[in-house]
């Protein structure tokens, strides 16, 4: 595996390559990141990860500081993985100057996760089309466990015009169904064991919509109020459309997703679970 820090070198490095399908992460990968680096070796003939932890995506009271940082573990299972080429730019590759121009989302992020983290899309969109812009992919495959920046990046690439495949790749999880992620290393063991609660309530959700019940804001609060009961400190428990994250206004509608964050201990964690209501309803 080839391993690039410099933009010019990488740009080099990309030539003659095929179809190019790209995995922007930040760093301290487990077994859902490299989920993503199998699933995108079935979709081109040259895999491209990323690794940068971007400034920009973190409000001021947010864990940039702590957020782990493994570049030597993460280069041996990205290689163990079959990645063929490495970009993981310092700070002064990727941001020369101060960035000043940036990709404004619109209202879609502003909400949920948005409104609990202002200015965190804003970073998002901004650092993955400089990154689409250096790597110039034909794919890009980015994890569902983070659903709302799935769709975030699908709608920007989609209305920016950009020449590239969005993917959703699977959330990959433990055996007790908690959604790996690089923050559950901020778990306590006592707080891990409670972490499985988020899923279990998600998929309770999921079992009462696809059996009927459309009070689904009754089902979001007690599942927030079940979780705060049990030591969390929750931002939002939410029913919305697949297709465009809004509360759904008709109770037919059956392309549903629930939505979840909320802080145990010092960890945000995030899950959802994609519901498809029965056509019977
Ligand atoms: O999901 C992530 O790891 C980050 O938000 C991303 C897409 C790499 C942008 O920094």
């Amino acid at each position: 595996m080839q391993i690039h820090s410099s933009i010019p070198e990488l740009r080099q490095a990309l030539t003659r390559r095929g179809r190019v399908v790209f995995v922007p992460t930040m760093g301290n990968l487990h077994a859902g990141h490299i989920a993503l680096m199998t699933e995108a070796r079935t979709h081109g003939d040259t895999v491209v990860a990323s690794i940068f932890v971007n400034r920009l995506q973190f409000g001021p009271d947010d864990d940039f500081d702590r957020y782990p940082r493994t570049l030597q573990d993460d280069c041996d299972k990205l290689s163990s993985a079959g990645v063929d080429l490495l970009f993981a730019p310092g700070e002064a590759d990727l941001y020369p100057e101060p960035q000043q121009y940036y990709v404004e989302p619109p209202a879609i992020a502003h909400q949920l996760d948005g409104e609990f983290r202002p200015g965190h899309f804003r970073g998002v969109a901004t650092v993955v089309l400089k990154l689409f812009n250096i790597v110039q992919p034909q794919a890009a495959i980015f994890g569902k466990k983070d659903y709302q920046q799935l769709m975030v990046l699908r709608n920007m690439t989609r209305q920016l015009a950009l020449p590239i495949a969005i993917i959703g790749g699977e959330t990959v999880r433990a055996d007790d169904g908690l959604a790996l992620s690089s923050r559950n290393a901020y778990l306590s063991a006592a707080e891990r064991s409670e972490a499985p609660r988020l899923r279990r309530l998600l998929q309770r959700i999921g079992l009462a919509v696809e059996t009927g019940e459309t009070d689904f804001a009754s089902l979001e609060r007690e599942a927030a109020d079940e979780l705060d009961r049990h030591g969390w400190q929750t931002d939002y428990v939410a029913v919305r459309r697949q297709a465009d994250l809004q509360a759904p206004d008709d109770s037919r509608e059956r392309a549903l997703v629930v939505l979840a964050a909320s802080r145990l201990g010092s960890a945000r964690l995030i899950d959802n679970l994609e519901i498809n209501a029965g056509a019977d309803r």
